[in-house]
């Protein structure tokens, strides 16, 4: 494997710098070795990136895109939804100083994902912490487009004099991609100063623009590496889709050339490949 270019990593950095953050995220999370795991398969040399270590309202994946997202000069009112995580880091975001007294958090929450919820659905995980940080819940189903629900609500606060600010389904559009390069980033520093280049990173994928970040990032400074979406929505194409989108339009904003076929949704693609939901996760 090619070792690790510092003056790609560097050039990276660069590129992001360009790119405002509230600073709602604990970065860089840790990267640490998995020996126990590691010596019940044999092989590979397993490693997880700590991305439940981003600090506000339990961290999470989430935390990296908001972070981008929420940092443009215009941020007025977020509206995002389910018991998922990114619904409840952003509630939390709220609550991050300096707190403006008009901003005030409308989460269009789906129903419908879990089938049929459990009684402590609601008042467990996410969907307590939803209330704990205070915000207005709006029920919506989840089958459909998530970002139209979410557009409805604000057409909604907006006939009410509301300035929304919208935040899609899972935090993803291209600058959430953008917003999640840097973890790729951070990934590919500490594997350098490990000296090993990883093989493989392999995580979820739902709304998109986690993948299309470390697609980019990877495409950018890790480019043997492949990306390994696990499809959590169980919706493949739609999944396929949005991960190309907001690679293609992440990589233009950074200025980043990524190879042909290098964000390629899909199961089996090289580099950045999404595989289906196995049936027995829930
Ligand atoms: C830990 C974690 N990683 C990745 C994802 C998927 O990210 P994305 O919605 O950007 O595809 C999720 C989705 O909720 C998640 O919880």
């Amino acid at each position: 494997m090619a070792i690790i270019n510092t003056a790609d990593l560097e050039r990276l950095q660069q590129q992001l710098r360009r790119f405002a953050r509230v600073g709602l995220a604990q970065l860089p999370t840790p990267l640490e070795p998995l020996p126990r795991l590691t010596a019940h398969l044999g092989e590979p040399r397993v490693w997880v990136k700590r991305e439940d270590c981003t600090g506000l309202g339990f961290g999470g994946n989430k935390l990296r895109k908001l972070d981008t997202c929420c940092a443009k000069p215009s941020t007025r009112v977020p509206i995002p939804w389910c018991r998922a995580g990114w619904c409840s880091r952003t509630a939390s975001a709220r609550w991050q100083p300096p707190r403006p007294s008009w901003v005030c958090l409308h989460l269009a929450v789906y129903h419908g994902r879990v089938e049929p919820p459990s009684p402590a659905y609601e008042s467990s995980g996410n969907a307590l912490l939803n209330r704990l940080f205070g915000a207005t819940l709006h029920a919506v189903p989840w089958l459909g487009d998530r970002n139209q629900a979410i557009d409805r609500l604000a057409d909604e606060l907006r006939s009410r004099g509301r300035r929304p600010y919208v935040v899609p389904y899972g935090v993803s559009n291209a600058l959430g991609a953008v917003g999640y390069v840097s973890a790729l980033l951070e990934i590919a520093t500490q594997c350098a100063t490990l000296s090993f280049t990883p093989r493989a990173i392999v995580h979820c994928s739902g709304s998109g623009s986690t993948q299309a970040g470390l697609a980019v990032g990877a495409a950018s400074v890790l480019p043997d590496t492949d990306v390994v979406g696990i499809d959590i929505d169980a919706e493949p194409e739609r999944v396929a889709t949005d991960v190309r989108k907001y690679a293609v339009a992440a990589a233009e904003m950074l200025d980043v050339a990524v190879r042909r076929g290098a964000c390629r949704g899909g199961r089996g693609s090289r580099r950045s490949s999404l595989w289906p939901r196995s049936r027995s996760h829930h």
